[in-house]
């Protein structure tokens, strides 16, 4: 089994519709280490040892966050600048994270329409998100297709809501059971409800 490490940033739970149910489903599945960074480090002050020897001991890191301003809430750029060193996650000798999957897991106020060339948010979200692929590129680790959900808002007046969620905890498994087809999620822009590519064979076992 793999170990799946879930960070979760959401620095304004208490009005969290959608991040909040997600999380409580992510801490509640064996095999998968979930941490509210705003609740550990609240002034900041990230402990970048212990972070590290968090990240030697999983296989899966995912970023868990709603967009904001067409990006991360600002506790994972301090996380990525503190944690992501010189020498442990890139570098001459920096390949510690080599070989390991990331992915980001996000929900966006705007509709899907909104996140194209010609939408008005002028970007794909995955183009949004480029920075963080890289990034990713950059430590040597395998960047998979973002789980994401748009119109986070209305989610709730139908049943998408509870699709997404049902999805995000599949996907949590299959991760953690090695069953996710990791090239395909590579290629795919990205992953939705309907779109967990699984290996052949493994998706019943
Ligand atoms: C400060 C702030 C900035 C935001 N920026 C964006 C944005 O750039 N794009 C977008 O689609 N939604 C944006 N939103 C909407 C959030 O992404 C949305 O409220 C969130 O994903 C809903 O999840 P939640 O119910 O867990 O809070 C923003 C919200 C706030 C409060």
């Amino acid at each position: 089994m793999a170990k799946v490490l879930v960070l979760f940033a959401h620095p304004g739970q208490r009005h969290s519709r959608v991040n909040v149910p997600m999380a409580r489903i992510a801490s509640s599945i064996d095999g998968v280490t979930f941490v509210d960074l705003y609740a550990q480090y609240p002034k900041l002050d990230i402990d970048v040892d212990s972070e590290q020897e968090r990240l030697l001991q999983h296989d899966v890191i995912m970023f868990q966050f709603p967009i904001y301003w067409y990006s991360t809430p600002s506790i994972l750029k301090e996380w990525q600048d503190l944690v992501l060193e010189y020498g442990f996650a890139y570098g001459r000798t920096g390949d510690k994270l080599a070989g390991k999957v990331f992915l980001p897991v996000i929900t966006a106020g705007g509709p899907d329409h909104a996140y194209t060339e010609q939408g008005s948010n002028r970007f794909r979200l995955r183009a949004l998100l480029s920075p963080l692929e890289q990034t990713a590129n950059l430590c040597q680790m395998r960047f998979i297709a973002p789980y994401a959900l748009f119109s986070a808002h209305d989610a709730h007046s139908n049943d998408r809501f509870d699709q997404h969620l049902e999805g995000y905890r599949r996907l949590l498994e299959a991760l953690r059971d090695g069953t996710v087809d990791i090239d395909a999620a590579a290629r795919l822009e990205l992953l939705s409800t309907d779109t967990l590519p699984l290996q052949e064979g493994k998706a019943d076992e």
